[in-house]
């Protein structure tokens, strides 16, 4: 059994920001063929920053802690700032990973980026008139 911190299991317990949001600006969703867990970050922008970050996590216990750590460093952020989340920066915010769930923040860094790629694009294919 991995031996998790108490920032990993408070944020596994009480996760931040669990959900969908409505007409969400951009979507994103990553999974791991290796664990089979998967992630979908749903993001909505104002003046270029996030405004609101909310996921669905179907996976391990880190995947869940990740997934609510990096909502709540990502909400509020530019959509600039919030690209450069890296998982070791939210690992390190949720004072360590097991060796062996490293890739669980992978997972949670790689949706919120596919996300926010997502609105992007959108935005750059005039997709709101
Ligand atoms: Fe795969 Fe955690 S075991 S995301």
């Amino acid at each position: 059994m991995p031996v998790y911190s108490e920032k990993v299991m408070d944020h596994f317990m009480n996760p931040r920001n669990v959900g969908e949001i409505e007409n969400p600006d951009g979507v994103g969703e990553v999974g791991n063929p290796v664990c089979g867990d998967m992630m979908t970050f749903y993001v909505k922008v104002k003046d270029n920053r996030l405004e609101d970050v909310k996921f669905r996590t179907f996976g391990c216990g880190a995947a869940i802690a990740v997934s609510s750590m990096v909502s709540e460093m990502a909400k509020g952020k530019t959509l600039e700032k919030a690209m450069k989340i890296t998982p070791r920066s939210v690992a390190d915010k949720l004072e360590g990973l097991p060796k062996q769930k490293f890739h669980c923040s992978n997972l949670g860094a790689q949706a919120l980026n596919k996300a926010i790629k997502d609105y992007l694009s959108k935005k750059k294919g005039g997709g709101k008139k």
